[in-house]
């Protein structure tokens, strides 16, 4: 692909997505965008480039797609699923049983559904401190393929394998084959919805929790701090916000600051 193909290229995922590509990714855009060529009978690069240019949902949501990461598995980190157990949910539940509110969950970046379903796993587990208190998960993210995968909730054995315990696994993931669907139970808690970080919020509606992990670090600084700053607007003044292992707010924005729990996890400022 020629450079300037690939700048055009580039432009347009940031636009779209807010997903920075440096330069010397050239291969790998061409290997992810190859199935889009041959998907919508583009011949070449350069006439991909062109056609975005004034390209419709179909052809944009494909490129998106095609140049998300959907990496994620099952307790990635483990960390942020202790914090939420012993920090956030201890805390926000005994003011929700105060108040009789229900407590509301946004998983931002959710990709292909292990980290949504996770949080449900471990709302579950905690369901004795949760006593009638009427609990939901919000899973977004801008990949509609990705999110087909969430709603299916099918895995397969490496990916079951992958963060979920036998025990977990059984109990919460029936068989299909070799594979494995996450029981009802679990996706009743779930709802699912595509989400552009880089657009309104407001659709999310005010929340207690945010898990927005590994997705901040595609984003340069500038955009960071934008969707950091429409994030806060949902989440109520003591809620929390938890990002990836990788991801810091030093220099970035100053909406949220750190808790003395952990650096990863902050509340709004
Ligand atoms: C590496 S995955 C992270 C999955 C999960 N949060 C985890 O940590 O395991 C990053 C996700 O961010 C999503 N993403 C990228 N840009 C986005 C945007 N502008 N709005 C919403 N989601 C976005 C991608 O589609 C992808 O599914």
């Amino acid at each position: 692909m020629q450079d300037n193909t690939y700048q055009a290229i580039a432009r347009f995922v940031a636009q779209e997505s807010g997903i920075k590509l440096s330069s010397g990714k050239a291969y790998m855009v061409e290997t992810r965008l190859e199935p889009v060529l041959s998907q919508f009978g583009i011949s070449n690069f350069e006439h991909l480039a062109t056609q975005l240019l004034a390209a419709k949902g179909d052809l944009r949501q494909a490129v998106v797609d095609a140049m998300t990461t959907n990496e994620s598995f099952f307790f990635r980190d483990r960390t942020p699923f202790e914090l939420f157990e012993n920090v956030m949910l201890p805390r926000i539940a005994a003011q929700k049983r105060r108040t009789g509110q229900s407590l509301r969950i946004w998983c931002a970046a959710a990709a292909t559904g292990q980290e949504p379903y996770s949080l449900a796993i471990a709302v579950l587990e905690n369901q004795r401190l949760l006593e009638d208190i009427d609990v939901s998960i919000l899973a977004t993210d801008i990949s509609q393929a990705a999110l087909a995968t969430a709603e299916d909730g099918l895995y397969t054995q490496f990916e079951a394998q992958r963060g979920l315990s036998a025990r977990r696994l059984i109990a919460h993931f029936q068989q299909e084959g070799r594979a494995w669907r996450a029981k009802p139970h679990l996706r009743e808690l779930i709802e699912f919805r595509e989400l552009n970080l880089l657009k309104s919020l407001q659709q999310v509606g005010r929340v207690d929790i945010v898990f927005c992990r590994n997705v901040l670090i595609y984003f340069d600084v500038e955009t960071k701090c934008h969707v950091l700053g429409n994030i806060k607007n949902q989440i109520v003044d003591d809620g929390y916000l938890m990002l990836g292992a990788a991801e810091t707010l030093v220099g970035v924005c100053k909406d949220f600051l750190p808790t003395k729990e952990h650096q990863n996890l902050f509340q709004p400022a």
